[in-house]
């Protein structure tokens, strides 16, 4: 029989708490096991004897109970499960995770955990449309807290409109995606991302730089390590949080980038989604440069910066066994990425559309084409997260069948 999933479940306050018992129900039949957190809002609606009798495992109610703490504290409570799922998750807890608040014991394993984590939003529709929920939601969103729902439909408070939990059946299938792969097809597996822009100095206080925000890169490294490979991310300067369960290098220019690019070296795979800048002050002035009298125009001398694809492609024995790239093009996307991936002696480059109608830079969501040697996908619109999973997914399939050895056996 399959090994038992253990999901930490909290349920909050909301009509909507009944549809948890549902999602027990329904996800013990699926192999999954639910200790359940259970908040004071959540236990106005459900209570913690009919979760108990349908799930079999302990209720937790109290950040400060005795017996519960000195039998498992609230920091290995959010470690034990594989995933914590919030479902409903109100729209006062869903503000409590954004700020990082930890006053009850949902909201402080929610803070301690290291387990990927999903909520399942479920309120009236004014409250989730309110910019603060939304805004929220982005947050999480950008810290890689899966979001499923809410669904539109009736209210239980008479409104309609998005708001409503998604379907228990679909909280299930999200929960089996969001569970790390049981085999971990890049375990054994080293691979180093860049990401972010670089930040090339002018003197010390002007600097050149572009508006990659990093998201596409850090995601991506994200989604490698959940299958089980050694990430190492190099990453520019960037708002964003460390990944979990990646080694981060934090580096500010493209010279530095690609130092630690090839210290990374040996790896099995690469993957430059940084945007590097392309060109330096030929001279970074140790001194801020003072505006000399009445000047109207100064002339910046630039030299190019190493290429860090183009040199990791043609490593040598230590070339990595996949090399790759992103094109960010404006136009022209097929015959720009086909060049590059010659140019480059990439294996690889992922071509997406950057240009202001595309929301690119800095948005959720990218569409990329896939261009190698002899091979073109065109992959839908995804959100960055899950455009890194498809391509650390993708190249797990690659790695176990490359494709000398798929023509042969087709
Ligand atoms: O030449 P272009 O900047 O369009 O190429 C984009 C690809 O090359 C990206 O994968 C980027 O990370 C990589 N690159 C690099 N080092 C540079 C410039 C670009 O690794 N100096």
């Amino acid at each position: 029989m399959a090994e038992i999933r253990r999901i930490l479940l909290i349920i909050s306050g909301g009509i909507a708490a009944y549809k948890a018992l549902e999602i027990i129900r329904r996800g013990r039949e699926r192999g999954l096991a639910f200790p359940t957190i259970l908040t004071t809002g959540g236990a106005q609606f459900v209570t913690p004897l009919s979760i108990a009798a349908l799930s079999g495992e302990k209720v937790y109610q109290d950040l400060f109970s005795l017996t519960d703490e000195s039998e498992m504290g609230h920091i290995r409570l959010s470690r034990e499960a594989e995933l914590v799922v919030v479902a409903p998750a109100s729209a006062d807890l869903l503000a409590k995770m954004a700020a990082g608040m930890a006053d009850d014991l949902a909201t402080t394993a929610l803070l301690a955990t290291d387990k990927p984590v999903l909520v399942a939003p479920a309120m009236n529709v004014m409250m989730w449309r309110h910019p603060a929920t939304q805004a929220n939601i982005q947050i999480l969103r950008e810290r890689g807290v899966g979001i499923i729902g809410p669904v539109a439909g009736d209210l239980a408070c008479g409104e309609e409109g998005d708001g409503r939990l998604a379907e228990p059946t679909d909280i299930l299938d999200a929960i089996e995606q969001s569970l790390p792969a049981p085999d971990l097809p890049l375990k054994g597996k080293r691979v180093v991302v860049t990401s972010g822009p670089t930040h090339e100095a002018i003197d010390p206080v002007r600097y050149i730089a572009n508006r990659s925000s990093g998201r596409q890169g850090h995601a991506i490294a994200t989604a490698f390590a959940r299958l089980g490979a050694t990430t190492i991310l190099v990453s520019g300067p960037t708002n964003l949080p460390d990944p979990p369960g990646v080694k981060v290098l934090h580096v500010i220019n493209a010279r530095q980038m690609m130092g630690e690019v090839l210290k990374a070296l040996p790896v099995d795979v690469a993957v430059c989604a940084a945007a590097v800048a392309d060109w330096r002050p030929a001279e970074a002035q140790t001194e801020k440069i003072k505006k000399k009298g009445s000047e109207e125009s100064r002339k910046l001398d630039l030299i190019a910066n190493p290429d860090i694809l183009a040199t990791i492609s043609r490593a040598g024995p230590k070339r990595p066994k996949l090399v790759i790239g992103f094109a960010a093009e404006t136009e022209a996307l097929e015959q720009n990425a086909l060049a590059k991936l010659e140019k480059k002696g990439c294996d690889w480059i992922l071509a997406n559309d950057v240009s202001e109608a595309a929301g690119t830079f800095g948005g959720e969501f990218n569409k990329v084409q896939l261009f190698s040697h002899g091979l073109t996908e065109q992959w839908p619109k995804l959100s960055k997260i899950d455009l890194g999973m498809r391509l650390a997914k993708r190249v797990a399939a690659t790695l176990k069948d490359p494709p000398a050895k798929r023509a042969k056996s087709a």
